[in-house]
């Protein structure tokens, strides 16, 4: 899978791409490119952003420059690029971002995520380049980038080549294999710690017995964060 992520800061991601997960995913041949609009700007000292009509506070970024960048990166128009690829641009008013969002993303070949900063985007921006608007949650970031490094966490663990063991993203917290539900609880030696023992079934052996607990347990905790479930 190819990521892109269009962001003025690309150097937050040096970080994130250093991390195991995401390095192991790298090597096992997916992609991950940070772009910079401001490189593609053609305003003097590399302007990306301009204040808001109608005033108010911060800034916010240009869809002529993103209309060139976009451009620029992808050599076609962008109201074209939205129809061949997922491009999301990231803002705390778009569609919240679960497991389910999540697997649809990771079945995609190639996605772009669009980061604002400042107050955000030019709603043209949102409107004519990008094919969904995501949120990570019902908070304001400072700017996307955050919000960017979580989406790309979360699609690259579940992508082929990403984590040591293949089955333990499939029977986690939220996944389908759950029923949408948040994962059972786990638990590894001592056995005993300050009297707090580890449930006696887990240590039976009896692998239909600790499925079923598992099972019970993941529901419980479904039942008990509300929207946790799946219809
Ligand atoms: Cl995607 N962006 C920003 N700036 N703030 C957010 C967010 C995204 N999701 C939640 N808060």
């Amino acid at each position: 899978m190819q990521i892109d992520v269009v962001t003025l800061f690309p150097e937050w991601f040096d970080w994130f791409r250093s991390q195991r997960h995401v390095a192991n995913a790298l090597a096992a041949g997916h992609e991950l490119r940070t772009l910079n609009p401001r490189q593609h700007s053609p305003l003097s000292g590399g302007q990306v952003d301009d204040t808001p009509f109608g005033g108010g506070a911060g800034m916010v970024l240009r869809v002529d420059v993103m209309d060139l960048a976009l451009q620029g990166i992808y050599g076609m128009d962008p109201v074209e690029l939205r129809q061949q690829r997922r491009v999301l641009a990231l803002t705390p008013g778009g569609r919240i971002f679960d497991d389910r969002f999540v697997d649809e993303l990771a079945a995609e070949p190639a996605i772009t995520l669009l980061s604002g900063r400042y107050e955000g985007f030019d709603e043209r921006i949102v409107q004519h380049f990008a094919s969904d608007a995501v949120s990570i949650g019902r908070y304001v970031l400072s700017g996307g980038e955050l919000a960017a490094m979580v989406v790309c966490d979360a699609v690259l663990r579940k992508l082929p080549g990403s984590l040591g063991h293949a089955e333990s993203s499939l029977e986690e917290s939220f996944s389908a294999a759950l029923g949408g539900d948040p994962e059972y609880p786990h638990y590894t030696r001592p056995a005993e710690y300050r009297g707090w023992r580890v449930p006696e079934v887990l240590l039976s052996g009896h692998h239909e017995e600790i499925r079923r607990w598992r099972r019970a347990r993941s529901r419980e905790r479904g039942a008990s964060a509300p929207g946790g479930s799946l219809p």
